[in-house]
């Protein structure tokens, strides 16, 4: 899927969030969102997403602008994460169990195997499957959601801020996963340095 924004307006009030923002995204690109606090860049995602509207100007996907069906098929392939993620109440396994079978989902075998493979590439350890989700630190559950989406085989992350709590080793090993994964789509908005390192990452300089 190609995402194109041409001469976006947007405000809240009388802040102008976006004042004639354009840009496009390729299948398989790499885009790291960089820019100070405030300037825009959650917004950015939600309006991708579709759960805020531009005040002019377009948002194309596939050069089509965007409309309740496009936007429905393009979450179905987006991986969100967050800053905060909440999934609920429960334990991690029960919360997995259910999500997985539901209907659209039942093709997907095999995730157990790569559950358990994919935990301790981003230092997790079994047991937190047996942990409640909500007693669970705001990176692992950031962390979690990242290999949930995984595991759905979505390829387009948009991740927002999603090593920004952590150690370096562990930001170095999450984005090693997503240097990794040539496939995918990759929409980042942190300000770590790992993230730059990733072969062919182009930056997006939000400005007030
Ligand atoms: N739903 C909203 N209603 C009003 N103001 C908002 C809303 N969402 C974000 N804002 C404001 O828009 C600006 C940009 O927010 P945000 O996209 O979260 O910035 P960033 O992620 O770059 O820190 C901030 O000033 C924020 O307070
Ligand atoms: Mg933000």
């Amino acid at each position: 899927m190609t995402i194109q924004f041409k001469n976006v307006f947007k405000r809240y009030d009388k802040k102008i969030i976006f004042d004639d923002l354009s840009f496009q995204i390729r299948a398989g690109a790499r885009i790291l969102f960089l820019g100070p606090s405030g300037t825009g860049k959650t917004t950015l995602f939600q309006l991708i997403l579709g759960f805020d509207t531009v005040d002019s100007g377009e948002i194309l996907i596939d050069g089509e602008p965007v409309n309740p069906l496009l936007i429905n098929d393009l979450r179905k392939k987006v991986a969100y994460i967050p800053q905060i993620v909440e999934l609920g109440q429960g334990i991690v396994k029960d919360i997995l169990d259910e999500l997985m079978s539901f209907q659209a989902n039942t093709r997907l075998t095999h995730w157990q195997e790569k559950l358990t493979a994919l935990l301790p590439k981003f230092n997790l350890e079994a047991h937190i499957l047996e942990q409640q989700f909500s007693m669970l630190s705001g990176g692992e559950k950031q962390r979690l959601a990242i290999i949930i989406a995984i595991l759905l085989e979505r390829e387009i992350f948009l991740l927002d801020e999603p090593t920004a709590a952590l150690d370096t080793a562990l930001k170095q090993k999450i984005t090693h996963y997503f240097s990794e994964r040539t496939d995918a789509t990759l929409l980042i908005i942190s300000h770590d340095v790992e993230w730059r390192q990733l072969d062919g990452i182009k930056t997006i300089n939000l400005t007030q």
